[in-house]
């Protein structure tokens, strides 16, 4: 895929907000979904449009979405498609891939779709940037065939958290619930809990153990925290070679070196926490799945790249969810998503994605620095199907508040008991439908309302080459909805501050002087020092 030129005028796009379709849609969704007698209902919608079905459901690579279930109509699909024509927002996406320094408070560019980018090991490309991800993605995966014919690996440890973890432990545990796994094991240890850590660690040997300690920026304090409690135990059980049994994944290498790192697979700048891994911070994911796997992976990843830049808006998956999202949030007013994997092996899909959606565009000003006037990021949140159903679908079906759901199946199983995937299967598109059809009840709480909405994402199973579609699926859905509000998805300055009151409160922990903290945090700190 050629990169475009970044087009002119990217910076100076108009947000949803303030585009000409705005008042329009807002208008639309009071008339048509206000709740009024004549209100939009889905079981009148697809008895009145017999080609509902097809017509609000999407093919791009590895995926079939079903749309037809929500709250939406011809009209507001069509103003939803020419607000992001008025945003421009393939001039956005366009700059993103052209490698424009569309990060504007960190003044760089977004890069993690190059590293996906199968055309970069063979073309000569004139900026020095690519050439050295080409370089170093050979590395991550010469390092990886390296440990996987090393029998003397037996277990890989990846220490890190956010990006720099739920990605990685996310895709590890899809591929090896799916088969597509072999190699030594491998873990993931992520909190500043020390009990995750100290679980782990009886089940290994110094001599046998790899250490991946992934940190873009090498300063987050429970993957420091860690990778020292893991260098001490490995010194204190006899281990030698610091060097060989830890690498660094990280785009610091200086402070890998300072923290006596010798070993440090690096990438660029441009490479975000929750997009990196694509980067080498997807080494244990390369390690696991093999060469052949992780660039399966990228491949279904890049698929979907393609798909996203070269399909008009109409029909462009990434877009038309975005979309939807926006709808959702500011003009029916939801103020969350539902997400429920009905895929034991992308259980964590959830937890994914609120980072990938909270953290990318949950904020306040745009990237002017000018408030916004609507609503930004819904909240995530999910668990894998069926179990959700015998936890929180009660609410989905008969609570007070509407939560849209995005079910997310695959047609093939990996395993062989094909009673349970057509149970599997059936039990995911009864929720469905039972929330759209809703009944008429005998008893006041027998009585389900219906007409609640859905979505669902059909893989045709869980492939490596699958699962980097849908990743690389909700990565540009992410974006998309980012720029429509007028955001940078790619910073994150709302973490900082409760990291450096963390660092004060620890110091009045240790030294119990707490003078400088609220009388409530205080007496907190106090309590805990007396316990
Ligand atoms: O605190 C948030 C965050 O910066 C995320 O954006 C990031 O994925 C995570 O911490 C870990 O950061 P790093 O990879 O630099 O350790």
């Amino acid at each position: 895929m050629k990169a475009p030129m970044a087009p002119a005028g990217w910076q100076t796009r108009p947000r949803a907000d303030e585009a000409p379709s705005w008042p329009a849609l807002a208008t639309h969704a009071v008339r048509a979904f206000g709740g009024g007698a004549d209100s939009f209902d889905l079981r009148r919608a697809f008895a009145d449009q017999g080609d509902r079905a097809a017509k609000f459901s999407f093919e791009a690579p590895q995926l079939w979405a079903d749309l037809s279930k929500n709250l939406i109509d011809d009209t507001a699909q069509r103003l939803l498609t020419q607000l992001a024509e008025e945003c421009g927002l393939a001039a956005h996406r366009d700059a993103l891939f052209a490698g424009a320094p569309i990060n504007v408070s960190e003044d760089r560019a977004v890069s993690h779709v190059e590293w996906r980018n199968p055309a970069l090991a063979l073309e000569q490309s004139a900026q020095p940037a690519i050439q050295s991800i080409a370089q170093w993605r050979a590395t991550m995966l010469m390092l990886a065939d390296a440990v996987r014919a090393d029998a003397a690996v037996t277990d890989v440890v990846n220490i890190g958290i956010g990006g720099s973890d739920l990605g990685p432990r996310m895709v590890v545990q899809a591929l090896h619930a799916a088969g597509a796994t072999s190699g030594p094991r491998v873990h993931f240890v992520a909190n500043m809990d020390g009990h995750e850590l100290a679980a782990l660690l009886p089940r290994l040997q110094p001599a046998h153990t790899l250490f991946l300690v992934a940190s873009k920026s090498f300063g987050t304090a429970e993957t420091m925290r860690n990778a020292l409690s893991a260098r001490d135990w490995f010194l204190a059980n006899g281990g030698q070679d610091v060097a060989r049994h830890f690498v660094a994944l990280s785009a610091n290498a200086a402070a890998a070196r300072d923290f006596g790192i010798e070993h440090c697979l690096t990438f660029d700048e441009g490479v975000g926490g929750r997009y990196s891994l694509w980067s080498p911070v997807g080494l244990s994911i390369a390690i696991a799945a093999g060469r052949q796997g992780f660039e399966e992976l990228l491949a279904g990843a890049h698929a979907m790249d393609q798909h996203f830049v070269q399909t008009p808006l109409a029909r462009n998956l990434p877009v038309q969810l975005a979309l939807l999202d926006l709808w959702y949030r500011n003009h029916l007013h939801f103020a969350s998503r539902c997400v429920v994997p009905y895929v034991h092996g992308l259980r964590a899909l959830p937890a994914y994605l609120q980072q990938l959606e909270m953290e990318s565009n949950g904020k306040r000003v745009d990237l002017q620095g000018r408030a916004l006037r609507v609503a930004s990021a819904a909240s995530t949140w999910g668990q894998v199907g069926s179990n959700g159903q015998h936890a929180f679908f009660q609410a989905l079906h008969q609570g007070s508040d509407v939560v849209p759901v995005e079910f997310v199946l695959t047609a093939q199983a990996a395993h062989d008991l094909p009673e349970h995937h057509r149970k599997l299967l059936a039990n995911a598109l009864a929720q469905a439908r039972a929330l759209m059809m809703g009944q008429e009840g005998d008893a006041p709480e027998r009585h389900f309302p219906g007409n609640r909405p859905s979505t669902v994402l059909l893989l045709p199973d869980q492939s490596p080459r699958s699962i980097g579609a849908l990743l690389a699926l909700y990565e540009h859905r992410t974006f998309a909805l980012g720029s429509l509000w007028g955001l940078n998805s790619f910073d994150q300055w709302g973490v900082e501050l409760g990291k450096r009151h963390a660092g004060e409160i620890e110091a009045a922990l240790a030294d119990g002087n707490p003078e400088a903290l609220d009388a409530s945090t205080a007496a907190l700190v106090g309590r805990l020092r007396g316990a």
